[in-house]
């Protein structure tokens, strides 16, 4: 039965799809003689002649390759490469996305640059940076045309493949952000050998997290080559760098869901309690460390709840320690943070849903968490190894 104050009511529905590609490249030498990847970015149409490009690098990466702003000028000093205005450095690590400062500035260069939404943004640095710097691009203009230049192993195979950008706010994690597809993610191999060991293994907690949603022999080349890998072996790392940035990539071109308005985030294995655990110890563990330590979490609970046995929870978590990563916290099972599962909940929307394992490269959504099991999954993770 229509009702009578409806009557002058009309509704107009129209559906309609964008197209978007998404480029994921690597390289091992983007500024070397010969390499023709800067030339391949701005030789289409997207980038009008009279477009400039803002370099906004990474403070760290600055630091420990000094010659780098000089090398982009002398590249795009080119006259079939568009004028690069400037080069800004971002303050290094999560700096970067907890100072509103940092964001604001970037505004007013872009503001002051005249960088136009036909320019672009050409981001150099970590997951962090590439954050804050995605941001600023995202709502300047409503979007300003991003390259991201990933630096770290994580943000190489995770981060800057993702189609997110965001910065922390309220002392929580990417609070304020948008999606956005960059134009193209340029993965440098060079830059990796200036990381710290610990930004080098950090990375690999996401490798052992997607392998352990979506592919078992993944995980089981990453398992056999650990050592390896901690050690920094190139040759061990490199296939596993691709092949799990490519993992990402099909994911969000291929899983249906790339702006994340469905119920669960399957990519989010192990980070409720990631994001708060970064936030309690105010990001004195890093997000790599903090992804270990959740991936090890929720795989232990997975066993705890009976979903997965014993035998393929200690392989993951061995695995993990193999790769030089933690497993555990004491802050793991307390109120604060187990608390981060309703702010995991408010951060999507909807149910809670996180992700668990029905076996290794089978992840699985689940609506209800028994908070006592997963109190007992961190005191007991700490032996779980040793037991
Ligand atoms: N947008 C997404 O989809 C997404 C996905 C995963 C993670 N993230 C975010 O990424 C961030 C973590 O990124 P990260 O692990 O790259 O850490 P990071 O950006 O904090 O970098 C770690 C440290 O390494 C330095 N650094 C960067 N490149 C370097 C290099 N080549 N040599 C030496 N030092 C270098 C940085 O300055 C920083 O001090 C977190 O904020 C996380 O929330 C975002
Ligand atoms: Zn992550």
């Amino acid at each position: 039965m229509s009702n009578p104050s409806d009557q002058n009511r009309f509704v107009f529905d129209a559906e309609f799809s964008v197209d978007f590609a998404h480029r994921l490249i690597f390289t091992d030498d983007l500024l070397a003689d010969g390499d023709s990847t800067i030339e391949s970015l701005f030789g289409d149409s997207s980038a009008s002649a009279d477009s400039g490009v803002l370099a906004a690098i990474d403070s760290e990466v600055a630091r420990l390759h000094p010659n780098l702003g000089e090398r982009l000028t002398g590249r795009f000093s080119s006259p079939e490469l568009p004028e690069l205005r400037e080069v800004t450095l971002v303050p290094g690590g999560e700096a970067a996305k907890n100072d509103p400062d940092v964001v604001e500035h970037l505004l007013s260069l872009i503001d002051t640059l005249r960088i136009d939404r036909k320019s672009t943004i050409l981001c150099i640095g970590g997951g962090a940076v590439l954050d804050a710097v995605g941001y600023a691009a995202g709502i300047a203009h409503r979007g300003v045309r991003l390259i991201r230049v990933p630096t770290t192993v994580l943000s190489q195979l995770d981060a800057a493949v993702g189609v997110k950008n965001g910065v922390n706010k309220f002392g929580k994690k990417n609070f304020c952000g948008t999606f956005a597809v960059p134009d193209a993610v340029v993965c440098d191999e060079s830059m990796l050998a200036t990381l710290s060991d610990r930004d080098w293994r950090g990375g690999f907690s996401e490798a052992v997290k997607i392998a352990c949603l979506k592919d078992e022999s993944f995980f089981d080349g990453i398992e056999s080559s650990a050592a390896r890998i901690r050690d920094r072996d190139m040759d061990a790392a490199r296939p596993v760098i691709r092949h799990c940035a490519d993992l990402h990539l099909r994911h969000i071109a291929e899983g249906g869901d790339p702006f994340e308005c469905r119920e669960a985030r399957p990519l989010d294995f192990g980070h409720w309690s990631a994001h708060r655990l970064e936030s309690l110890t105010d990001f004195t563990v890093t997000h790599g460390e903090a992804v270990s330590i959740g991936v090890a979490l929720d795989t232990h609970y997975s066993h705890l709840v009976g979903r997965i046995d014993r035998d393929t929870s200690i392989r993951v978590v061995r695995t993990l320690d193999a790769l030089g990563l933690p497993t555990s916290h004491p802050a793991l099972g307390s109120d604060a943070l187990l608390d981060g599962l309703e702010e995991f909940r408010e951060h999507l929307g909807g149910r809670l849903t996180i992700t668990l394992l029905e076996g290794i490269g089978r992840g699985i959504d689940v609506h209800v968490v028994d908070r006592d099991l997963v109190a007992e999954a961190a005191t007991t993770l700490p032996n779980l190894l040793s037991g």
